[in-house]
């Protein structure tokens, strides 16, 4: 289940806000400028599908949500379970970083947790098949793609050459609870 959990950014141990309700995490994330949309398939998406099966699946959104934002290409990537990499992989995106353009997201498969760190407070936002979430660029946060990896994700790009990840130093994600991969969440 999508989830929302909202902490003061001081206190990491008591939220403010725990939500799976689709209407409220909306409010919450648009009133702060984060778009966060569910999307469904056109047709169904075989597991294991390849990148342009995907990307076929879901093409209305992907052409509506590239002629809103800007956004110039997209690509499919995939953390399949079981990767050897996958400590390695998780640890290049924990620490609390900015991009110059929107990092947006959308899941077609598995999961994976956003933390957004706005205006003194920390959204984790855990992302499952079906959501799609645009951070857009300057705005802090990190990703928690949890222990053991698995997800498969469209990913947007406005000038794919200048991807790149501008750290913050805050140290700010290790005070903030890690996300475990799990899909069942309270509220
Ligand atoms: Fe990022």
């Amino acid at each position: 289940m999508t989830h929302l959990t909202v902490f003061h950014e001081d206190d990491p141990e008591l939220p403010e806000l725990a939500t799976g309700d689709p209407v409220v995490l909306v409010g919450h994330l648009a009133m702060s400028g984060i778009l966060f949309e569910r999307w469904s398939a056109t047709r169904p998406v075989a597991d294991g599908a390849d990148s342009d099966a995907i990307l076929d699946a879901y093409a209305p959104d992907v052409a509506r949500l590239c002629a809103s934002r800007g956004y110039r290409s997209v690509d499919v990537a995939r953390v399949p379970p079981g990767a050897a990499n996958a400590a390695a992989l998780r640890a290049m995106f924990l620490d609390e970083h900015t991009h110059g353009e929107d990092e947006a997201r959308f899941f077609a498969a598995g999961s994976g947790a956003f933390y957004l760190h706005l205006d003194h407070r920390v959204f984790r936002i855990i992302c499952e098949a079906g959501d799609l979430l645009s951070i857009p660029g300057g705005t802090r946060h990190w990703f928690d793609m949890g222990p053991n990896p698995d997800f498969t994700a469209i990913r947007f790009f406005t000038h794919p050459d200048g991807w790149r990840a501008d750290p913050t130093g805050s140290g700010i994600a290790a005070r903030f609870p890690a996300y475990d991969g799990s899909t069942v969440h309270p509220g």
